[in-house]
């Protein structure tokens, strides 16, 4: 996956920006089961600071074997919290005026094992209301991969004290705004101080970028033709499961508050909730 740049015969830092490896996340297991907060059970969505105090259990791992020194660091990361999308944003803005019918629904069909929802699913409007685009790096999303980038140039001094080279420090993102807005935030947090440019004596660094349609690397997902067929293959699988889970959820719902909720009431549910925890100041 990596093998650019080089030259000088030790990359001491990839950062590869544009595309996380899910999997960590989903190692999140008993651990954080005594304090549950849901900001830390976001999958994909779960944003650095909320993933950056899961405890993974077994800390030995993470530091360095006794004798060994770290000579080069492979960095794969996603890019930092944004907004929502264009899509995303329509959808919720239709999802308020769905609460306004769900609400009034539960006035009517409250009885004695229900309770009224909370008063704001009536008058709640999507905070991005106001938003023609979306998608976009947010400030918070800039400090996150600001302050990654600090987190390593303290963990690892021997690695990151060589003076800048793009073959040295090859960062490459994918072509998309956030993911290339977010490889310049950690190039700012990794070469601060290092320059002439400002008060934060900045310096430029480089970033390179594969065209959107050739990018086998970070973009597999839509490059990699045996990739998109046995996410295909798989997916009526995963619906499936899915499909229990809302199922459950939007049941559990109706019996607490007597919201007529549907599986598509529990996915925009979820998407606000994700956005919400995740987006807002
Ligand atoms: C009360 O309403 C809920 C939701 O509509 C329903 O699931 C439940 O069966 C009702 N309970 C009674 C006792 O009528």
């Amino acid at each position: 996956m990596m093998g650019r740049g080089g030259g000088s015969g030790m990359v001491k830092a990839l950062g590869l920006l544009g595309f996380m490896l899910v999997a960590s996340l989903w190692t999140v297991g008993a651990e954080s089961a005594d304090e549950f907060d849901v900001r830390q059970h976001l999958s994909t969505t779960t944003s650095y600071a909320a993933g950056n105090s899961i405890r993974y259990g077994d800390e030995t791992v993470e530091s360095t074997p006794e004798g060994c020194v770290p000579v080069h660091i492979n960095l794969v990361a996603r890019h930092g919290s944004r907004r929502p999308t264009k899509k995303r944003i329509a959808e919720l803005e239709k999802f308020a005026e769905r609460l306004r019918v769900l609400a009034k629904g539960a006035a009517e069909a409250q009885n004695e094992s229900t309770i009224s929802p909370p008063a704001w699913i009536s008058d709640w409007k999507s905070p991005w209301s106001d938003k023609q685009i979306g998608g976009e790096l947010l400030p918070k999303g800039e400090e996150e991969h600001y302050d990654l980038a600090q987190r390593y140039k303290i963990k690892y001094p021997e690695i990151f004290s060589e003076e800048y080279h793009p073959d040295v420090y090859p960062i490459i993102a994918t072509q998309v705004g956030r993911s290339a807005a977010s490889s310049v935030a950690f190039g700012m947090g990794m070469f601060a101080g290092q320059g002439t440019l400002g008060p934060a004596k900045q310096r430029a660094f480089s970033v390179i970028t594969d065209s959107k349609g050739h990018d086998i690397h970070l973009r597999f997902h839509d490059t990699c033709i045996a990739y998109k067929e046995s996410k295909k293959l798989r997916k009526p699988k995963v619906a499936g499961w899915q499909k229990h889970v809302y199922d459950t959820v939007a049941e559990r719902v109706k019996g607490r508050y007597g919201m007529a909720v549907t599986i598509d009431d529990v996915t925009s549910l979820w998407l606000l909730c994700k956005n919400v925890h995740n987006f807002l100041p």
